[in-house]
């Protein structure tokens, strides 16, 4: 019990790294909270300090998800969990990795909406599922160039294709109440998008830089 314990502490750190805020404080000596969107995220990221540090930033926030689910794998190895618990924890921990990625610890609690780490998670419990939500992200981004839309559906689409079973699998019902809680909290992270969306005031996918909220 210790061990999941200090796990879960891990994925939540693991989670905390604001990679957007350092990026931006390291590299350019803004707070990208005061830039474009306010968000901390590789999106913005990319709307204000360009293509390089975004992809940098989302990459490393996937892998902040991805990282904290396999540390499951681990406990299995070491023969903390059963086999049959991997799957659960891998859950668990990427989802505490996306909570401290949204209230990060070194950050003021300040962070970023959750997606890149989610995606992250969902690479590493469901790799098959995890491209066909990429691939509904880009189209979605690509035709209405609207990134938190694409965010948003890409979110839906996970728990639905676990629904309808896609991939032939049997999904345990739990996981994929799972699915739509993480939808909800995607929707949740992405309220001032929603109404901006509604309102047509959501900004397309172009570069600002620099440019104060
Ligand atoms: O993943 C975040 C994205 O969906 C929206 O980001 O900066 O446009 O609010 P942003």
């Amino acid at each position: 019990v210790l061990l999941i314990c200090a796990t879960t502490v891990l994925a939540y750190l693991l989670g905390s790294i604001p990679t957007a805020v350092w990026y931006g404080q390291g590299f350019f000596g803004i707070d990208i909270r005061q830039y474009g969107s306010g968000n901390a995220g590789a999106t913005n990221t990319f709307r204000v300090l360009g293509k390089r540090a975004g992809t940098i930033v989302m990459l490393v926030d996937v892998l902040k998800g991805y990282t904290a689910a396999i540390m499951s794998t681990l406990l299995w190895y070491f023969d903390v969990i059963t086999i049959n618990e991997i799957l659960t924890f891998k859950i668990v921990f990427g989802l505490v990795a996306v909570i401290g990625h949204l209230y990060p610890l070194f950050a003021k609690f300040k962070g970023g909406k959750g997606v890149a780490t989610l995606l992250g998670m969902v690479l590493a419990t469901h790799p098959e599922m995890a491209a066909v939500c990429i691939g509904i992200f880009l189209l979605v981004v690509i035709a209405s160039q609207y990134v938190s839309l694409g965010s948003i559906l890409a979110a839906l689409a996970f728990p639905v294709l676990l629904l309808l079973q896609v991939f032939g699998q049997q999904e345990s019902p739990l996981l994929i109440v799972f699915g739509f809680i993480m939808f909800l909290l995607v929707v949740l992270t992405h309220q001032k998008n929603i109404s901006r969306l509604l309102r047509g005031e959501e900004s397309r996918t172009v570069l600002i830089r620099l440019r104060k909220k």
